[in-house]
């Protein structure tokens, strides 16, 4: 295979690092060399590549990635490349404490970094789990090198008893039943042995899953590599295949700052709000836009959802898992379902426009994505809420909340933290009923600190045993994307930043109305100012080191919550 075409005098990014006549580049040539590499490889039409991989054996969804990056290095070399693999830090969602997401930036600092301190001409992203996708397009979006995304791909499917279980999702459901005493401890035992069977990310439209359908739906991944399941053989073939285009990607300049524009990043919350995804999602579109200066505001999704609607029946909204969904033909077929309301002239990864991508491919099956006659939901999965508690902003997952409850006025039950709430939701006399509204505050961006996935409180056991399954829950925090329920989240202004959730006592009542999008505190207006003169916010958790700079610096849920001095000018 040729190596590629570049332009009459264009110099290769690393040319600078080997190219010239100081010690220095005759050393970086000669320590290099030190892996076992001729001289060639300095060749003034072999980019470097290198390949960011967020491997680790702390991190099982990400533990198939050396596999994956052997064989984007396979493509690197048969397109004329050099690839160099280096790691950054990996972020499991299941491992690390408080939350992974206290390390997303950090991640994404590393990225950038180690993208801009190397002599790389462009880079293959692997990602996998819920934040290294998002770590890894904010560092690349930074770092502005050419850049394209391999993600570990969905686990397959569990099967345990005749039900086919969906990682995260049935796993809380099942959980559930086994606190209410439905499930023995030997039947969990059994879940735990076959819920997560193989490597790659949580086999439903979780987080994971999500993101990497918005990579994929921004341009910044080939086609169909959301949905390859992880140990199916054409993930490797699209992995080769990915190696070999970021050469060609080099040639032609194609930087993110190109793929990343306001258009594909309205495509990906089309394909957001179609595919029932992860509110997180919101909050990591907000941080990548933030990365390039791209205006996106939590309008432009609550203005998309209302016009999009929900065609995925996939768990937690729907039925089925992501390997359903990449038999049904994937995120191409989806697209294709909405492409009127899409950018089709969007640049992606391929160097083909979205429309080139859609051009005749077919949905192999309507009840995974349904057609635009028979949807989940005719409005996307996610509605943006506004009120008195939320001045900034807030979310809700309504496509897999329950119907009953999207106009719903109730007393509020408060926990003022994780640790009241984890204590509270086992006590059998807990004081609620199918009316309260669980509150729970202090699970913000500062407040966590880190925004952890605290916003799906576990259903009180007091109402478990008497069989009532969902109630209204409202939080500061984010939750996981494969949870589901009425579930209120990402209130911004936080309750640790003196935002209105602070404010809630138990028995206040709280007003909910997803339809109208409002979500309020009714309390009188003295009784409001009575209790913020009273408000005491809560002590920092850290004092120093990287706790202490991201207390400092991070942003609100409606802004990304990436920290203030990594966002660009605004383009
Ligand atoms: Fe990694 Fe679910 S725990 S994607």
């Amino acid at each position: 295979m040729g190596g590629p075409v570049y332009d009459a005098g264009m110099t290769l990014r690393s040319r600078t690092w080997f190219k010239g006549p100081e010690y220095y580049h005759f050393s970086r040539r000669a320590w290099l060399r030190a892996e076992g590499f001729n001289h060639d490889i300095f060749d003034d039409a072999k980019p470097i590549i290198g390949i960011c991989n967020s491997w680790s054996e702390l991190n099982n969804c990400n533990s198939g990635l050396r596999d994956v990056a052997e064989a984007v290095k396979r493509g690197v070399w048969q397109a004329g490349g050099v690839p160099l693999e280096f790691p950054t830090i990996s972020l499991a969602e299941m491992l690390m404490k408080p939350t992974a997401m206290l390390f997303r930036n950090l991640m994404a600092m590393d990225v950038e970094e180690c993208i801009r301190a190397h002599p790389l001409d462009g880079v293959v992203l692997l990602s996998g789990c819920d934040k290294t996708t998002p770590a890894q397009l904010m560092g690349a979006a930074s770092a502005d090198v050419p850049a394209i995304m391999v993600t570990a791909g969905p686990m397959l499917a569990g099967h345990w008893r005749g039900q086919t279980l969906g990682s995260g999702t049935d796993g809380r459901k099942l959980f559930d039943q086994y606190r209410a005493g439905r499930i023995t401890e030997e039947e969990l035992c059994e879940i735990e042995a076959c819920i997560a069977r193989t490597v790659g990310h949580c086999a439903v439209m979780g987080t994971a899953s999500t993101m990497a359908n918005m990579a994929e739906a921004m341009g910044m991944t080939l086609p169909n590599n959301a949905s390859i399941p992880a140990p199916d053989s054409r993930r490797m073939m699209l992995a080769e295949n990915s190696g070999r285009r970021i050469v060609g990607m080099v040639a032609e300049d194609l930087k993110p700052s190109r793929i990343i524009t306001r258009d594909s990043l309205r495509n990906a919350i089309t394909a957001l709000m179609a595919l029932g995804g992860s509110t997180n999602a919101v909050v990591h579109l907000l941080a990548i836009a933030g990365r390039l200066g791209i205006p996106l505001t939590l309008s432009d999704f609550d203005e998309i959802s209302r016009r999009t609607p929900c065609l995925a029946d996939i768990k937690p909204s729907g039925r089925f898992v992501m390997e359903d969904f990449f038999y049904a033909g994937g995120l191409p077929a989806l697209l294709n379902r909405i492409a009127p309301l899409l950018n089709t002239a969007s640049i992606t990864a391929n160097g083909k426009t979205v429309g080139e991508n859609l051009e005749g491919v077919p949905c192999l099956n309507d009840e995974v994505i349904r057609p635009l006659d028979n949807p989940m939901g005719s409005e996307g999965g996610i509605a943006v809420l506004h009120g008195n508690l939320a001045p900034n902003g807030a979310v809700i997952k309504q496509s897999a909340a329950t119907p009953a409850l999207m106009r719903h006025t109730g007393p509020a039950f408060v926990f003022e933290n994780h640790e009241e709430m984890v204590e509270g939701i086992e006590r059998e006399d807990l004081p609620v009923d199918e009316n309260s509204v669980l509150v729970l505050k202090n699970g913000g961006p500062k407040g966590g600190p880190g925004f952890p996935e605290w916003g799906w409180i576990p259903m009180p056991k007091a109402l478990l045993m008497r069989g009532v399954k969902d109630v209204v829950r409202i939080s500061d925090a984010r939750m996981s994307g494969t949870s589901f329920g009425t579930v209120v989240l990402h209130i911004a202004p936080e309750s640790a930043a003196g935002g209105p959730l602070a404010f809630v006592r138990t028995g206040d009542l709280i007003s909910l109305n997803v339809e109208q999008r409002e979500v309020n505190l009714l309390i009188s207006d003295q009784e409001w100012e009575k209790r913020r003169a009273e408000h005491q916010p809560p002590p920092p958790h850290f004092t120093r080191g990287y706790g202490r700079l991201y207390i400092d610096h991070v942003l609100q849920a409606d802004e990304g919550a990436d920290f203030d001095f990594l966002r660009a000018d605004p383009r």
